[in-house]
């Protein structure tokens, strides 16, 4: 087991609903502990560059509207194996699919509205938390 970092963003459709509360509640009974926090509305900009590894998918206007719709929550969460442990958390990508319990199939509303994002490699990990937070802003 080894003490890791990921990176997680409570999407506009869980802020919109006042449901921040309720995501970090799922997040740390699951083991995860919030070691940065803070809200910001992603610019235009921000969304394509984050998810520019979509840029070719037919839903990627879709979802840089969506992720710049409202306020998000980007957060740093740290745990024993916390990227694999923060998709269990999280569940599958579409709500429709997501196991039991799991934040999306409990709260998200749709493939594109699916409530958090979090990442899905050490490599990836370490660039998405850089790409939002400065090392001194992460507080373990
Ligand atoms: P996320 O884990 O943040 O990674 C990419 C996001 O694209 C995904 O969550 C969804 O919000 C969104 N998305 C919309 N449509 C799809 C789709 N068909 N497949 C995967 N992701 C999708």
């Amino acid at each position: 087991m080894a003490l890791e970092r990921t990176f997680s963003i409570i999407k506009p459709d869980a802020t919109r609903r006042n449901l921040t509360g309720k995501v970090n509640t799922l997040l740390e009974a699951g083991g995860l502990r919030i070691v940065a926090q803070k809200r910001i509305h992603m610019s235009r900009a921000q969304a394509e560059a984050f998810y520019g590894v979509h840029k070719e998918r037919p839903f990627f206007k879709s979802l840089c509207d969506f992720m710049t719709s409202g306020p998000v929550v980007v957060q740093v969460l740290e745990g024993e194996n916390a990227i694999a442990r923060n998709r269990e958390i999280m569940g599958a990508t579409n709500p429709a699919n997501a196991a039991e319990g799991t934040i999306r199939k409990t709260l998200a509303e749709s493939i594109e509205a699916n409530s958090v994002h979090g990442s899905d490699s050490a490599e990836n990990a370490a660039i998405e938390i850089a790409y939002f937070f400065a090392g001194t802003e992460l507080v373990g």
